[in-house]
C-alpha cells in the first residue's frame, strides 16, 4: 500500500516533477479497488448526477448528494487524497454561503480538499474557503456546471482572447490562495501555455500531457457508460462484459441451470428431507 499523499507532496510537483493520477468515484465498492490500487487521489465529483443518478448534466446535484457518496468512498478509500466537489447552488450565492457549504463537504466525508468551478467569479469564494482552513482546488476550461452558457460540452480556449480569459482565470484562482487548478477540455498548446505563467500545479482532464495530475472519470476509463469523450482511454471495456454476465445469468435460471448444488445451501432439515 502506498503512503497517502498531502498538499504539499501535490504542489512539490511542479519542482520535481512527480505524476499523479486522479479518477472519480462515488460509491464504497469501487472506491475499495481505487484503495488498492497505485492511483493517488479520487475526486467525489458532481458528475455522479450523470454516471450514479442518470441526469443531463452536473446541475441538480446537491451538498448532501456530494456527502452521502462521498461518504462512501472515504470508508473504501481512506488513504487515499479526497476531493470533494462543490456542486451548482453551492457557491453562487456569497462568499458565507461557499463556506458553509465548504465546511459541510470537509466535515462530513473527511475528505482532503474541495473543488470548485469558475476562476475570476469564484475568486473571492476561493480565498474565504482557503481563508478558513479548506485546501482549494479550482477549475477552469470546460466547466460542466455552466455548459449552458458554453452552448454545450465544447472544448474552450480557442481563440487567443479565449486563452488570455483563461490565463487571467488561472492567475485568480491561484492569487486566492488554490492550491491546484484543474484545466479540463483545452488543446495542449493552452495547457502548456497557462501552467507556465502560474505557480501552482494543473490537474488535466481532456487537457494534454503536460499536467502534474492526470484526472478521468471512473466510468469512462474502465468502459461503463454508454458515451465516452475524445480525451477518455478505455484501459478497460466492462460494460459489454457486464451485460454478457447479465445475459448468462438470465439464461442460466431461465434453462434451469442456475443455482446447482455449488450454489445451494445443501444441509438435511429434519422432517422435511426423509
Ligand atoms: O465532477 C467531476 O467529475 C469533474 C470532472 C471534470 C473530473 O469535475
Amino acid at each position: 500500500m502506498n503512503k497517502k499523499i498531502t498538499v504539499p507532496d501535490i504542489r512539490a510537483t511542479k519542482e520535481n516533477g512527480n505524476k499523479y493520477t486522479l479518477v472519480t468515484c462515488y460509491d464504497y465498492t469501487s472506491a475499495t479497488m481505487v484503495e488498492a490500487s497505485d492511483i493517488e487521489m479520487i475526486l467525489v465529483g458532481d458528475s455522479l448526477g450523470m454516471t450514479m443518478l442518470g441526469y443531463d448534466g452536473t446541475v441538480g446535484v446537491t451538498v448532501d448528494d456530494i456527502i452521502h457518496h462521498g461518504k462512501a468512498v472515504k470508508k473504501g478509500a481512506p488513504n487515499k487524497f479526497i476531493i470533494g466537489d462543490m456542486p451548482f447552488g453551492a457557491y453562487n450565492v456569497s462568499v458565507e454561503q461557499g463556506i458553509t457549504s465548504a465546511n459541510k463537504i470537509f466535515i462530513e466525508i473527511g475528505c482532503d480538499a474541495i473543488k470548485l468551478e469558475g476562476g475570476k467569479r469564484s475568486a473571492a469564494v476561493i480565498k474565504g474557503i482557503v481563508e478558513a482552513g479548506i485546501p482549494v482546488c479550482g477549475h477552469i476550461g470546460l466547466t460542466p456546471q455552466t455548459t449552458s452558457m458554453m452552448g454545450g460540452f465544447k472544448v474552450q480556449g480557442k481563440s487567443m482572447d479565449a486563452v488570455e480569459l483563461l490565463l487571467e482565470d488561472a492567475k485568480a484562482i491561484e492569487e486566492a490562495g488554490a492550491f491546484l487548478i484543474m484545466i479540463e477540455g483545452v488543446p495542449v498548446s493552452v495547457t502548456q501555455y497557462i501552467r507556465k505563467n502560474i505557480g501552482i500545479p494543473v490537474i488535466g482532464i481532456g487537457a494534454g500531457p503536460d499536467c502534474e495530475v492526470q484526472a478521468l472519470i471512473l466510468q469512462d476509463m474502465l468502459g461503463m457508460y454508454e458515451w465516452v469523450p475524445k480525451f477518455a482511454k478505455k484501459f478497460a471495456d466492462l460494460r459489454p462484459q457486464i451485460i454478457d454476465a447479465f445475459n448468462t445469468y438470465h439464461q442460466e435460471v431461465v434453462e434451469g441451470n442456475f443455482p446447482t448444488p455449488e450454489y445451494s445451501y445443501n444441509s438435511k432439515v429434519e422432517g422435511l428431507d426423509d
